[in-house]
C-alpha cells in the first residue's frame, strides 16, 4: 500500500459524499468530517458540482484527503485532478482509467467484484480496490473468497454499509476502509445536521477500532 492507501486505512472509514449546493455545504460539511476523526471523502461525480465540493474541502483543510467518485472517463480525472483530489475512484474496473491514473501518479481505486475484475486488476498492479456494491454482490463472504485466489490486495469495501454492519467488515484483515453514505446523508446535508454527521463518524471510527483490536 502506498502512503495515501496507508492513511485511509488508518481512519478506516471514507464517507461517499453526493454534494448538491457545494457553496454551501462543502466546508461546514469538511469541519464536521474532521471534527469526528475522519479527514477523508470520496465526493462523487453524480453531482455537477463535485469538482467544486473537492476544490472547497482541500482549500479549507489542506489535511483532508478529499478523492473524487463515480468517475466515468478520462476528463473526469484531469477535472479532479485540477480540482486537488488526492485519489480517484470509479464504480467499475476501466483498464484505460486506471492506466491514465497510474500515468498521471494519482491513487485509483477501482470497483471490482469478480475474479475477472481482480485479475485485470492484477495485471494492472493495484493493491487496494474498491469492492462494490459491496452488500449486493456478496458482502465480506464473497471479499474473503476472492482473497484466496489474490491474497495481495486489500479492500474498500461500499454499497450498504452502515453502522449496523461495519464492524463484521473492519474486523477482516482484507479490509482497508470500509465506505458508505450513511454518515452524510442527503437528509444530514440539506438540513445541516453537521452535529450529528460528526457524531457518526466518531461512532464509526469507535467502532472501527474496537473491531480491529
Ligand atoms: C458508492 O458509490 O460507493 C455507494 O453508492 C455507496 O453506497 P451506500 O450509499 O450504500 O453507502
Amino acid at each position: 500500500m502506498n502512503e495515501l492507501q496507508k492513511k485511509i486505512g488508518e481512519i478506516g472509514v471514507v464517507p461517499v459524499i453526493k454534494l448538491n449546493n457545494p457553496t454551501r455545504d462543502a466546508k461546514p460539511l469538511a469541519d464536521a468530517l474532521c471534527a469526528g476523526g475522519v479527514p477523508v471523502a470520496e465526493v462523487t461525480f453524480r453531482a455537477a458540482g463535485a469538482a467544486d465540493a473537492i476544490r472547497i474541502m482541500r482549500e479549507t483543510h489542506p489535511e483532508m484527503l478529499v478523492g473524487a467518485g463515480t468517475v466515468l472517463n478520462e476528463q473526469q480525472v484531469d477535472e479532479a485532478i485540477a480540482a486537488g483530489a488526492s485519489f480517484i475512484v470509479t464504480p467499475g474496473l476501466d483498464i484505460d482509467i486506471v492506466k491514465y491514473c497510474q500515468a498521471k501518479g494519482i491513487t485509483i481505486f477501482p470497483g471490482c467484484t469478480t475474479a475477472t475484475d481482480y485479475h485485470a486488476a492484477y495485471r494492472l498492479g493495484l493493491e487496494v480496490l474498491k469492492f462494490f456494491p459491496a452488500e449486493q454482490s456478496g458482502g465480506l463472504d464473497k471479499i474473503k473468497s476472492m482473497s484466496a485466489p489474490f491474497p495481495m490486495f486489500k479492500v474498500m469495501p461500499t454499497g450498504g454499509i452502515g453502522l449496523k454492519n461495519l464492524a463484521t467488515y473492519a474486523a477482516s484483515k482484507v479490509i482497508c476502509a470500509c465506505g458508505g453514505s450513511y454518515m452524510v446523508t442527503a437528509d444530514l446535508i440539506d438540513n445541516g445536521k453537521w452535529d450529528e454527521i460528526t457524531e457518526l463518524c466518531r461512532k464509526s471510527v469507535e467502532i472501527v477500532k474496537e473491531a480491529r483490536a
